[in-house]
């Protein structure tokens, strides 16, 4: 989609969007239409109960010497606070349009005095909700194929390209992030998921770092090699580091599971559904669109982004329920059951992440348990921290995005169920409070002193109903929140 803004309407054919507050009298907001189209406006918006809530909208076609055009009014509702208004109000246009026949769409703010920002978000919102996947589609008919190619937006503010250069960097890592989420196993793979990385972030100034199966074998990663070994694919993991700041200082470390697909192993899936398991790698996809979007606006931030990447699979090679891996960290596992393979990659991951880069602040993002969806569905990532600042942090950054997150317990008490009578710690515990007994899990191996997040985004990686700023697939959460946790809190 492309996203540009301008003083003036411009020639030729366009629907044109008229976006209304509760209070604006709609017949000034429409001065620039003559009398007969403003009151066919007024009229039909009536007859669609059309009443100005936010992101609403009514269609109606004018006449304009001698073409027909489409307008639709759309309602800013009554609240100045909402962050995201302006995000769904160019989501809710791209949506009514994107297929519609219309190629170009013209949103005129004129008078409304809003800022730069809004005006970006409203293409930010349009550009993100417009995102679509369709080169696996030979046979799209002519009606279902987008038409919309163009949002121009008239009448913004001076500030608007810089604001624009800073949401454009933020598309891009979404964009990277539901690609490598569609894209089904068979086609991302570990090293498949590291070269459409580097690809997409080719001259960005991404150092990129991938240790290979021999390098993990000599690092002691058994956890991690463990998982892997049940697969033809090799594992790999792969550092994104982006030096922004200017300084030595230390980078914040990102960690993100990459299973690029997830059978269970041996403790193999039941057959429904397991198709879903090819986005068992949303945490490595966002870690991975974070990264392109902080380096994209040149963030002046150290941060590292790390992608555990491997595949479960069952196989004559397979780890079995029952065995017992010696961790980086040195800690040994009982693997209990093979499906609870999330914890096992990323537990080495964060041990290399902490001895690699001795971090202040680690967090990591995992599609870690179906519980999680159980307890807070698809509204609200869980999030399980050692440090109520960093959480305070996350959740605000969660907030301000709309990529939002839910506080969940720690303790002693849920870390003991995961005692093991042969080894230190086994893999899997009771059914109950499954996602906080694999947070705990993962908090045996975060380091003295080490601040350390775990959002557990299992129920926020695919939705099945189109939401403001998706269609139905891959919603690339994670990114815009991790992009905001940085620019808000180690950036100066
Ligand atoms: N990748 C799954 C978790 C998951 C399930 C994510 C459904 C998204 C949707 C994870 O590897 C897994 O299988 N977890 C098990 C853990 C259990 C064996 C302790 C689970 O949640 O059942
Ligand atoms: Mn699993
Ligand atoms: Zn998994």
């Amino acid at each position: 989609m492309k996203i540009s803004f301008a003083a003036q309407r411009p020639e030729g054919s366009y629907a044109l969007a008229m976006p209304l507050w509760s209070e604006d009298v709609l017949m000034d907001r429409l001065g620039s239409l003559d009398e007969t189209a403003r009151t066919l406006a007024a009229r039909s918006a009536e007859a669609q109960r059309f009443e100005r809530d936010a992101a609403a909208v009514a269609e109606t076609f004018i006449s304009e010497g001698d073409r027909v055009r489409r307008l639709l009014l759309v309602g800013l509702g009554g609240r100045r606070d909402d962050e995201a208004l302006f995000e769904k109000v160019g989501g809710a246009l791209a949506a009514k349009l994107l297929t519609s026949g219309e190629m170009r769409l013209v949103v005129d703010l004129t008078g409304l005095s809003l800022r730069g920002a809004d005006a970006a978000r409203i293409g930010f919102g349009a550009a993100a909700r417009s995102w679509r996947y369709d080169i696996y589609r030979t046979k799209l008919s002519r009606k279902a194929k987008p038409t919309l190619e163009e949002v121009v937006i008239v009448g913004a503010g001076d500030a608007t390209e810089v604001e624009w250069a800073r949401r454009s960097a933020l598309l891009e890592g979404i964009s990277l992030t539901r690609e490598l989420v569609t894209e089904p196993a068979n086609i991302i793979y570990p090293v498949s998921f590291v070269e459409r990385c580097r690809a997409a972030m080719e001259g960005l100034g991404v150092d990129f770092e991938v240790l290979d199966e021999n390098a993990m074998r000599q690092l002691g990663m058994g956890a991690l090699l463990g998982v892997a070994q049940g697969s033809e694919q090799p594992p790999r993991l792969l550092a994104m580091r982006w030096n922004g700041a200017g300084d030595t200082s230390k980078p914040i470390v990102l960690v993100g599971k990459g299973i690029t697909f997830d059978t269970g192993g041996i403790s193999i899936k039941p057959a429904a559904g397991m198709e879903a398991m090819k986005w068992d790698m949303g945490g490595a996809g966002a870690v991975a669109g974070a990264m392109r979007a902080i380096a994209g606006r040149k963030a002046k931030a150290n941060v590292v982004g790390i992608c555990v990447l491997a595949e479960n699979m069952p196989d004559g090679k397979a780890q079995r329920p029952g065995d017992v891996v010696t961790s980086m960290s040195g800690q040994t596992i009982e693997v209990i059951n093979t499906d609870a393979e999330g914890r096992l990659v990323l537990c080495d991951a964060m041990t290399w992440a902490q001895r690699q880069y001795r971090p202040d602040y680690l967090v990591d993002l995992a599609t870690l348990t179906g519980a999680m969806i159980i307890s807070l569905g698809h509204e609200y990532a869980g999030i399980f921290s050692n440090d109520d600042g960093l959480a305070e942090r996350l959740t605000r950054a969660g907030l301000a995005t709309g990529d939002k997150v839910w506080r969940m317990p720690l303790g002693e008490v849920y870390d003991k169920l995961m005692d093991s009578p042969i080894a230190d710690i086994k893999n899997s515990g009771p059914r109950e409070a499954g996602s906080i007994t694999a947070a705990t899990f993962l908090q045996r191996f975060v380091e003295e002193g080490v601040k350390w997040a775990h959002l557990d985004i299992a129920g926020m990686v695919w939705s099945d109903k189109p939401g403001t700023l998706w269609d139905k697939g891959a919603t690339g959460y994670g990114v815009a929140l991790l992009d905001r946790f940085i620019a808000d809190n180690f950036e100066s």
